[in-house]
């Protein structure tokens, strides 16, 4: 059984392996060198002082995927505006555990007040852009050209809810 539990220390060794096979193998993240656990520590760290969360996806001792969401910039005025990233990994994809953890997300910005929750995704990143419109996101006109990754530029489209109750 699948379920989702607040991140450890003890899970910082997975979901760096999770984050590098990303940076190693996709587009989806717009980084090239592999992270170090040092970096994903003083992440999570730095995550959960602020009391944002940092989830994993647990299937037994095995840790699946994670997510987790952060500020958007840092100007005063996007202090109700997080964005989000949800990484499962690759043996264990189209199980629902990206659609259960992108939902906490949702579930975790909405019970703390945001008012948007928005993911930066690659134009190209199919998987991606086909979880958020299912769990009900919008998404905005895609960004050309925004970044460069494996020799070629990407566009960008921000896929977004709306909490209007806050
Ligand atoms: C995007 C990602 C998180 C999806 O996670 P997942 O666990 O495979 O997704 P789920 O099994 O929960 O899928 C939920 C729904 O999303 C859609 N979906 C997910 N993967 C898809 C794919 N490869 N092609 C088409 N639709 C897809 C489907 O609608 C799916 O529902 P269905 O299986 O009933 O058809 C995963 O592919 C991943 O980690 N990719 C690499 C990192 C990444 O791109 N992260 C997002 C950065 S913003």
């Amino acid at each position: 059984m699948i379920e989702l539990r607040d991140a450890t220390e003890a899970d910082l060794p997975d979901i760096l392996a999770i984050t590098n096979d990303a940076i190693a193998t996709s587009e989806a993240i717009w980084a090239t060198s592999p992270r170090t656990l040092e970096e994903r520590r003083d992440w999570m760290h730095d995550r959960q002082a602020k009391n944002f969360p940092v989830v994993v996806a647990v299937e037994g001792d095995d840790i699946l995927g994670f997510a987790s969401y952060g500020p958007f910039r840092v100007y005063e005025g996007y202090a109700q505006t997080v964005e989000h990233s949800v990484y499962v990994s690759r043996n264990a994809q189209r199980r629902g555990i990206g659609r259960l953890l992108l939902d906490a997300m949702v579930c975790h910005a909405e019970k703390s007040g945001m008012h948007v929750l928005v993911g930066a995704i690659t134009a190209s990143n199919t998987a991606s852009i086909a979880l958020h419109r299912a769990a009900g996101f919008s998404e905005s006109t895609p960004l050309p050209q925004m970044g460069r990754k494996f020799g070629r530029w990407l566009d960008l489209v921000f896929m977004y809810r709306l909490f209007e109750s806050h």
